[in-house]
């Protein structure tokens, strides 16, 4: 992407991108913009609390680090992956001399806070620019559905990185600009469905074992029709309704089984789920980090 490469090129920083955390979500896309070869291993410095979270990264020559601090002041964009409870002590564990400038952007991948709640907590990081990410994690594959939002992308410097991280979520599966009032609808759906889709996948899997069904087998089919159910939706711009219709014969074999997965509700199970969790990162919103955990500076 011309856009990215004439970022890698212009960058005045020692490193393109830094991500406060090592956990699963910074794993996902750190994998995925290798795997897309968007940029070197050796422009990305990741974060943890102790060496020993860096045991998955071993085989990826990325710059580690115990200081948070070292992140941002290094980082044209800052990726934050942490779970949102330590964010506060995170903050203030930089404390208020953090050498920033208006080129750097700070991207924020966390459930249930707010722009306006980053951007209170990182009030030491006076420079940025703040941007609100939801992705999810099947961009370790370059599958993921993110949804980004930002509410003062105005200067040049900040224009260029907003686009660089529109196309590096772009590389990563599909993105969207979406209002922020929308997140926590986006989180309980696209954000916590992958897990969804996996237990699916496990049932299926675990009928078709019942039905006789060797288990690698099972789960190679369960989600291999899932893959294509999805991918036929995605190219075929299909309404699911009538892609469903066409799978479904007068008095056929699929008929039969939906209407056990009626009898099963699951339509209501699925709309239930997703109301959950969007209620659940509401409330994640609105809580207040225990003080009690340890953070590295
Ligand atoms: N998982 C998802 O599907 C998903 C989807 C969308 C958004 N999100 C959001 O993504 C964020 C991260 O989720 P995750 O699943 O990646 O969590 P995770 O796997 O638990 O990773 C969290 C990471 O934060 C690190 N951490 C904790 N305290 C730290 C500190 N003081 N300094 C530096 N690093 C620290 C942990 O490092 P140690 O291992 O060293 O403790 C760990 O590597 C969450 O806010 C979540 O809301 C998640």
């Amino acid at each position: 992407m011309d856009n990215i490469k004439e970022f890698n090129a212009k960058s005045a920083f020692p490193y393109a991108l830094g991500f406060i955390g090592c956990g699963n979500m910074a794993y996902a896309i750190v994998s995925g913009l290798i795997k897309a070869k968007l940029f070197e291993e050796t422009s990305i410095i990741v974060s943890g609390t102790k060496m020993e979270s860096f045991e998955r990264w071993t085989h990826f020559n990325v710059a580690k680090t115990l200081k948070n601090k070292e992140v941002v002041e290094k980082s044209q964009i800052t990726f934050l992956c942490v779970k949102p409870n330590v964010a506060n002590a995170i903050a203030n564990s930089m404390g208020k001399d953090v050498t920033t400038s208006p080129n750097q952007t700070f991207v924020s991948i966390l459930a249930g806070k707010s722009l306006e709640d980053i951007k209170d907590i990182f009030k030491n990081l006076q420079h940025l620019n703040f941007i609100r990410a939801m992705p999810n994690t099947p961009l370790m594959v370059c599958a993921g559905a993110t949804a980004l939002t930002a509410d003062d992308v105005r200067s040049e410097s900040s224009l260029r990185n907003f686009e660089v991280i529109k196309s590096i979520f772009k590389t990563l599966g599909i993105v969207e600009i979406v209002d922020e009032n929308k997140f926590h609808a986006i989180t309980g759906l696209s954000g916590s469905g992958p897990a969804y889709i996996y237990i699916m996948i496990e049932a299926l899997s675990d009928a078709g074992v019942k039905q006789g069904l060797p288990r690698d087998l099972a789960t190679k089919f369960a989600a291999q029709t899932v893959f294509g159910a999805s991918k036929t939706l995605l190219e075929t711009g299909l309404h699911p309704g009538q892609a469903k219709d066409q799978v479904t014969s007068a008095g056929g074999t699929t008929i039969y089984g939906l209407h056990e997965l009626e009898k099963g509700r699951i339509r209501d199970s699925l709309i239930n789920a997703v109301e959950a969790a969007t209620k659940r990162s509401e409330e994640m919103s609105k809580y207040v980090a225990p003080m009690n955990i340890f953070i590295s500076k």
